[in-house]
């Protein structure tokens, strides 16, 4: 099948190049020139894993172009989707400017029947709203979709390949057929295409993102919760999660979630919800958890270092939102190393994809290591603010000679309490027992 895919941001190119790999034609078209040429020339503008090989194979074998020409873009295409970005704007609401503004483009440019697809994150009614601008111009018929999409970062590829279900939202025969029949590969293994109306399938995204929140925000209350009434968060964890009906992903506690879409999702819920005229108290509530939770390691921090951080330098291991990823935005990682500063403390961090990103962000107040442990040398102690799978089993030896005392603030869990105790770790985590606290805070 022939298909456009509007806007070659993160959610765009993975969608167009997936959907390259199941055989369809596939036509990228952004505004930006420089991207489009850099991937053209089979220059990739994100960092997801598995993506470059599926992106490069279908770029030399023609099913994947890119152009900046809307009108070329879609012109043969059946099927068009919307990648576009739906920033926040001021209120926390979705900003739409982007969406409508290629849609009343679109309007103009119609020469046959069309399905356009809402891909991006997008409030309840906007699928009608989009209708309503391509229809201000088009002169032939046209459907409009609601098709959100899943995708995590990090496994993208992954996601979209073998997805847990694809929601379709339309009431339209023609386009629910069209979309079907571009999906049937992804579904083989009998996971299910979910039509509904393009309200509910609106919603679905929105209330799935938030209900995840909610997930994270409830055990970051029970960690904290533990840490009051001495309890072991992750016993607790595994109590419960061994329950079908509560499930055992998502039910691991931190320092908070962060990303592209949880913040702004949750965010733009309550808003929606508030301009519906319902109070959706529990959205208000896992925001809240998620602020206090993004700073729980400072005063545990703060308390070891009796109440005094002017001076100190501080390893962070971790600067991304979530590992696999070099995204940044509303990282814990972020919140941080700004308390810390402000507290007059130093800090190096390491990163293995995210440094650029945040250099970009906070300059040269901080420093930056080549690895893990040269992050570590002469560091008053080691914060860890992101799960990277080779932080899990370093190699402590070589943490002992780097560190300057054995301190370990670790607000993703990643090591056995028992284990680093018997290292001789001081070492404080997310809703477990602190492991050789010592009697008196060190001064
Ligand atoms: C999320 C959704 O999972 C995805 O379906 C949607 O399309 C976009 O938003 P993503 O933001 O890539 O994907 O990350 P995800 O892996 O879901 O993690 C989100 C945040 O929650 C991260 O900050 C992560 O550290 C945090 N998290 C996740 C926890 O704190 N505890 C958990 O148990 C799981």
């Amino acid at each position: 099948m022939k298909i456009a895919v509007v806007g070659t941001g993160y959610v765009g190119l993975v969608t167009g190049t997936c959907f390259a790999e199941t055989g369809n034609e596939v036509i990228c078209v952004d505004i930006d020139q420089k991207k489009v040429d850099k991937l053209t020339n089979g220059e990739i503008t994100i960092y997801e894993p598995g993506l470059e090989k599926l992106f490069l194979r279908n770029l030399k074998e023609g099913r994947l172009k890119f152009t900046t020409d809307l009108a070329a873009g879609i012109e043969e295409a059946k099927i068009v989707f919307l990648a576009l970005p739906t920033p926040p704007g001021e209120d926390g609401s979705a900003d739409l400017k982007y969406v409508l503004g290629v849609a009343d483009h679109i309007g103009r440019l119609l020469t046959d029947y069309k399905v356009l697809v809402d891909k991006s994150t997008v409030p309840v009614g906007t699928a009608e709203k989009v209708y309503e601008s391509v229809a201000r111009n088009a002169k032939v018929p046209f459907d409009v979709v609601s098709n959100p999409e899943f995708l995590r970062e990090g496994v993208a590829v992954d996601d979209f390949m073998k997805p847990d279900r694809v929601v379709i939202g339309t009431s339209s025969d023609r386009a629910r057929k069209l979309m079907g029949e571009l999906y049937a590969p992804f579904v083989r293994s009998g996971n299910p295409v979910i039509y509904m109306d393009e309200r509910s399938a609106e919603l679905t995204k929105y209330a799935a993102n938030s209900f995840l929140a909610t997930k994270i925000s409830f055990m970051n209350e029970i960690a904290q919760l533990c840490e009051k009434l001495d309890a072991d968060v992750d016993m607790v964890r595994l109590g419960i999660g061994s329950d079908d009906r509560i499930g055992k992903r998502f039910l691991f506690p931190g320092i908070g979630y962060g990303g592209s879409c949880f913040p702004k999702d949750v965010q733009a819920l309550a808003k929606s919800s508030d301009e519906a005229g319902y109070d959706f108290r529990i959205l208000d509530a896992v925001m809240q958890v998620n602020e206090i939770q993004k700073l729980h390691l400072l005063p545990k921090i703060l308390r070891y270092f009796s109440g005094n951080l002017q001076g100190r330098h501080f390893a962070l291991w971790g600067l991304a939102f979530k590992p696999n990823t070099d995204d940044i935005r509303e990282a814990p990682a972020l919140y941080i190393i700004d308390a810390l500063l402000e507290a007059g403390a130093t800090v190096t961090a390491f990163d293995p994809e995210a440094m650029k990103n945040v250099q970009q962000v906070v300059g040269d107040k901080i420093k930056f290591a080549e690895n893990q442990y040269e992050a570590l040398k002469g560091a008053d102690a080691l914060i860890i603010a992101t799960e990277w799978n080779e932080f899990r089993t370093p190699d402590f030896l070589k943490i002992v000679s780097n560190l300057k005392k054995k301190v370990i603030f670790d607000g993703r869990n990643l090591f056995d309490i028992r284990a680093i105790g018997e290292l001789g770790f001081h070492y404080e985590s997310i809703g477990r027992r602190p492991v050789n606290q010592p009697t008196a805070v060190i001064a």
